[in-house]
């Protein structure tokens, strides 16, 4: 299976990718593809907020032609078994580059299509101290209301430490729990809506 994280850090090495780096490494073991992408490499632009001059016209199609890596990021969760979002904590908060793909991520949710619809997903933060709880948070809130099955068990956080082997057992869960959950193929086929 396939799986991808998205990573929202303006680091290309901090602790966001340091944990996914062992989430990587987990799903190779078992012999699964894994891929990362560090959202500051790609060019997405602002949510024009077409719902709000009619929400008909909030549709992939339509986000999808304001030319930019949006529909390539929308392919890539597609095909993905399972995704896993990585946030820093920006003030208590999910990075703008984070916030700014869920914004986005409006128009695959307004059609009510299987692009992301029914995916297992955890949701994993990193914050020089405080504030992972609310970012999560943040992130889970509208991931449930898109339609996708948030793990049980499927989150967790780095906070400041370099070293954190309890918040390491729990990436090792997440990506137990996530190859389980999305090998059932009765629970792909569902309609969620
Ligand atoms: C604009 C900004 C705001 C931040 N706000 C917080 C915060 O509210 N709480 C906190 O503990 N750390 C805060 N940090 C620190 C980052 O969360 C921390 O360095 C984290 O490790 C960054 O993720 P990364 O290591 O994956 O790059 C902030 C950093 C920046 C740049």
């Amino acid at each position: 299976m396939k799986f991808l994280a998205i990573n929202g850090s303006y680091r290309e090495n901090g602790l966001n990718t340091k944990m996914l780096n062992l989430v990587k490494n987990e799903f190779l073991k078992e012999g699964h593809e894994f891929k990362s992408l560090l959202l500051k490499n790609f060019n997405i632009k602002r949510c024009e907020a077409c719902l709000l001059k009619d929400l008909k016209e909030c549709t992939p199609q339509r986000c999808f032609s304001l030319g930019d890596d949006f529909e390539n990021i929308a392919n890539m969760m597609k095909e993905a078994d399972g995704l896993i979002f990585a946030t820093p904590v920006h003030w208590y908060a999910p990075s703008a580059l984070m916030w700014n793909l869920i914004e986005r991520m409006t128009s695959l949710e307004n059609t009510r299509n299987k692009i992301i619809q029914g995916k297992p997903v955890a949701v994993i933060s990193a914050a020089a101290e405080d504030g992972s709880q609310s970012a999560i948070t943040n992130i889970i809130v509208p991931l449930i209301h898109m339609g996708l099955f948030i793990l049980p068990f499927g989150m967790t956080y780095y906070s400041g430490k370099e070293e954190d082997k309890e918040t390491d057992e729990y990436l090792k869960r997440i990506v137990r729990n996530m190859i389980f959950f999305a090998s059932q193929n009765s629970i792909k086929k569902h309609s969620w809506w």
